[in-house]
């Protein structure tokens, strides 16, 4: 049994973690995996969710917490354990800081909606919330887009100021620029992605602070919580979930869905993308990631296989 920690699982190269994100998209269009909708615990306001997924050699199973008050005694928000196991002896092959594999998967989950939903010589773009995600997103908008200006909108300031130190450790050159509302994040940023923990929209604006911009939310979970405002999905061109799941799981779909304000006809999912790409410059576009099994599996099985080839990590007895 092959055990990882977060440090070894934050220096994996960015590009086989994305590829991995890929190829998760590609399975579900195959239709070669077994997936139930993950499962929610909730307890008040924290929340246990449980996410199992088989597909060819592994199947894995994440244990993801979400507790949003954590961060009030200073710990973080998401903890998890990451469990694969090969697919036909059913034996466990490694275990995984959970958080380490989410916050790089869904980094890539945004990484890639940036690379296929945004203009290709985009130069200004937007972090709401500067926590772990926050952080993962803005490695893999870098990762992907030029950016020249990087604007950062937290509740807490001194949030945006850690994660620029640690931002210029990798991505030196950029401007960086902590602002005093999301409203003007937005006015300024040509891509906007959110990863906060708000139960309300952040900002609220002109529809020509909207039109002709790529919107990516990350952190609505549940059908109580709402990054963007309705005019977002109402604006948009087009509209993508990384899941259908998300129709009901987030607030930034189920509530404008109530409300009429879009149609459930406009929602695509995202690996639709890749029959036909359909980015057009200047559209006004909206993406909305959840999360799923089938995206750790991946990334849990390309971790395993590099951990291997490198000899990364510590073999433990079970
Ligand atoms: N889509 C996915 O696959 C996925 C994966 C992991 C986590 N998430 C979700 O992303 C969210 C963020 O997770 P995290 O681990 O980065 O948490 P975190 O606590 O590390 O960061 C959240 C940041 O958002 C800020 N924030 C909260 N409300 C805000 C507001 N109204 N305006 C501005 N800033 C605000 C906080 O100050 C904090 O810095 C959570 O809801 C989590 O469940 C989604």
């Amino acid at each position: 049994m092959l055990f990882l920690n977060k440090s070894e699982i934050q220096k994996l190269d960015q590009n086989i973690i994305q590829t991995s994100v890929e190829k998760a998209y590609q399975i579900l269009l195959s239709k070669d995996y077994h997936m139930p909708d993950r499962m929610h615990v909730s307890n008040g306001l924290n929340s246990l969710l449980l996410m199992p997924c088989f597909s060819g050699q592994y199947f894995s199973t994440k244990l993801a917490s979400v507790f949003p008050e954590a961060m009030k005694h200073g710990q973080p928000v998401v903890n998890g354990v990451m469990v694969l196991s090969d697919n036909i002896s059913g034996q466990p092959l490694a275990i995984m800081d959970g958080a380490a594999v989410t916050a790089q998967r869904t980094g890539a989950v945004g990484g890639l909606g940036v690379k296929l939903l945004s203009p290709e010589k985009v130069k200004t773009a937007g972090i709401l919330g500067a926590g772990v995600q926050g952080f993962s997103q803005a490695r893999y908008l870098m990762f992907n887009r030029r950016i020249e200006t990087l604007y950062l909108y937290d509740l807490n300031p001194e949030m945006a100021e850690n994660m620029i130190k640690k931002l210029k450790q990798e991505f030196d050159g950029v401007d960086y620029i902590i602002l005093k509302t999301a409203e003007e994040l937005v006015e300024r940023s040509k891509v906007i992605i959110a990863t906060t923990t708000s139960h309300t929209p952040l900002f609220n604006t002109e529809p020509e602070n909207i039109k002709g911009k790529t919107f990516i939310s990350i952190g609505s979970y549940r059908p109580d919580m709402q990054e963007f405002p309705d005019d977002v999905i109402k604006l948009a061109d087009d509209v993508y979930v990384d899941t259908f799941f998300a129709i009901q799981e987030s607030g930034d779909i189920a509530t404008p869905l109530k409300r009429n304000v879009v149609i459930k006809e406009k929602i695509k999912e995202f690996s639709s993308l890749f029959e036909k790409n359909k980015y057009a410059e200047n559209k006004t576009v909206f993406f909305k990631s959840v999360g799923m099994g089938l995206f750790d599996l991946t990334v849990s099985s390309a971790i395993y296989h590099v951990a291997l080839e490198k000899k990364i990590g510590h073999i433990i007895d079970f």
